[in-house]
């Protein structure tokens, strides 16, 4: 799962430090390119040419030193990097990592990477227990970032509890999981799945020239259905009006409204594996629609609307031919008190909630963030661009979809 994989061990000044050279070792044991930044502090605890001599690479130690800067300079080092694992992470540096200081090589690189990071935090156990060590560590895990440990135990310092650095074959393991779980989606992983998903906007007719919508552009629902094409799936994308080329290979049937989307959607789902619900659908549509086109007059104008369908809700309550059902939570506030609200009413296997409030996600942006829930368990998809998302997410989807 290693091979090839490129690693940068980030190490800070802790007394678990010791067990990098051994966590090195193992890491190039499991074919791994691994690479090693130590902070100052760090090489009080283990030299720089014990680690040079087990990863077989020059160490990274000074932001300010030429030789090391010609040689690979910390933006190319932070480039180079699949993963970055800080172990041990002590108090400090998971601290000013949270903060996005950048005052040493170590936490430059990890601010100017977008490597996944993980922190194998060590250090006392009422350092760990403190708020602010815990407001980091929930903060930074809210950010998409793996916190893998702390174990607990008896410390080096005689205190007995968690703080312990996790030993070097289960952050091996940690490791070997997180690029399994990357490498999840290869080509035919999803052979033999039928796949359908509803994407971008609907349109609620007032007469035969106007219509009431919003502003989804079916990029995010066009990426989760390329993504599951790409992994072999068979895809129905049923999309609303929307201006982006789905798919090659995706089926696709066309619609303008909230009925037809939920006509074709109630004909294919039962046919599926997989239903995903990324539409941003009309709650209501006007009762009335005029033949020909409503003629200016009165000052105001009210407008009678009725509910539409819930499509989703009425996927995840068939009896016969259930899919797996995912839908999605657009949410301005509460995300995740609404969005779970909505898995337990709506009924369905797994919701992925994305704060439209934020800038850079939600509608119409090439980037989003998803929340996402489950009976029993959740997982944060951070801010990416949509194409690497809908990967994360059919991923995330088909780790769940087979415990069913
Ligand atoms: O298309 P983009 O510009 O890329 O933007 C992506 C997105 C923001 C539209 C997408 O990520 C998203 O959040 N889609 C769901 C939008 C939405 O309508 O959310 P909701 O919280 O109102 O609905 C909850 C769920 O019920 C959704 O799965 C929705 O598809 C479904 N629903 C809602 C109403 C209805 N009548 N039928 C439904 O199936």
């Amino acid at each position: 799962m290693l091979t090839n994989q490129n690693i940068i061990l980030a190490i800070s000044g802790g007394i678990a430090a010791y067990k990098c050279a051994e966590l090195t070792r193992r890491l190039k044991e499991h074919g791994a390119n691994v690479r090693v930044v130590m902070t100052h502090a760090a090489k009080a605890f283990i030299t720089p040419l014990t680690m040079q001599a087990v990863s077989a690479n020059p160490v990274c130690d000074d932001l300010l030193d030429p030789a090391a800067e010609a040689a690979m300079g910390h933006i190319e080092l932070a480039k180079w990097a699949d993963l970055i694992l800080v172990a041990p992470a002590t108090a400090d540096v998971i601290a000013r990592i949270n903060a996005g200081i950048a005052n040493d090589l170590l936490t430059t690189v990890i601010l100017a990477s977008a490597a996944p990071l993980a922190l194998s935090p060590a250090m006392n156990q009422q350092m760990y227990r403190a708020q602010a060590t815990q407001d980091n560590i929930a903060n930074l895990t809210k950010r998409g970032v793996k916190i893998w440990g702390p174990a607990q135990g008896e410390q080096a310092c005689g205190d007995v509890g968690p703080g312990r650095m996790l030993e070097p074959m289960a952050l091996v393991e940690l490791a070997k999981q997180h690029f399994a779980a990357a490498d999840a989606l290869g080509k035919g992983v999803l052979d033999g799945i039928t796949l359908t998903i509803t994407a971008g906007p609907t349109r609620e007719a007032l007469d035969p020239v106007r219509f009431i919508s919003n502003h989804s552009s079916g990029k995010m629902g066009y990426a989760i259905a390329a993504a599951a094409v790409d992994a072999g799936a068979t895809v129905n994308l049923i999309s609303g009006k929307v201006t982006i080329q789905p798919p090659q290979k995706a089926l696709v049937t066309a619609v303008d409204s909230a009925l037809e989307m939920h006509a074709a959607a109630l004909s294919l789902a039962p046919k599926s594996d997989i239903f995903i619900a990324c539409a941003a659908v009309a709650d209501y549509r006007p009762i009335d629609v005029a033949d020909q086109k409503i003629k200016k007059s009165a000052d105001t104008m009210t407008i009678t609307m009725t509910k539409n369908p819930d499509i989703v809700a009425d996927v995840a309550a068939l009896t016969e031919d259930r899919p797996y059902t995912v839908g999605f939570a657009a949410e301005t506030q509460n995300v995740e008190k609404y969005a779970k609200g909505k898995m337990q009413r709506k009924k369905l296997d797994m919701i992925c909630a994305n704060d439209v409030s934020k800038g850079g996600q939600g509608f119409n942006a090439d980037t989003n963030a998803l929340s996402v829930f489950w009976q029993g368990g959740s997982e944060i998809l951070p801010l990416t661009d949509k194409k690497q998302l809908g990967k994360a997410l059919i991923a995330l989807i088909m780790s769940q979809f087979k415990r069913v």
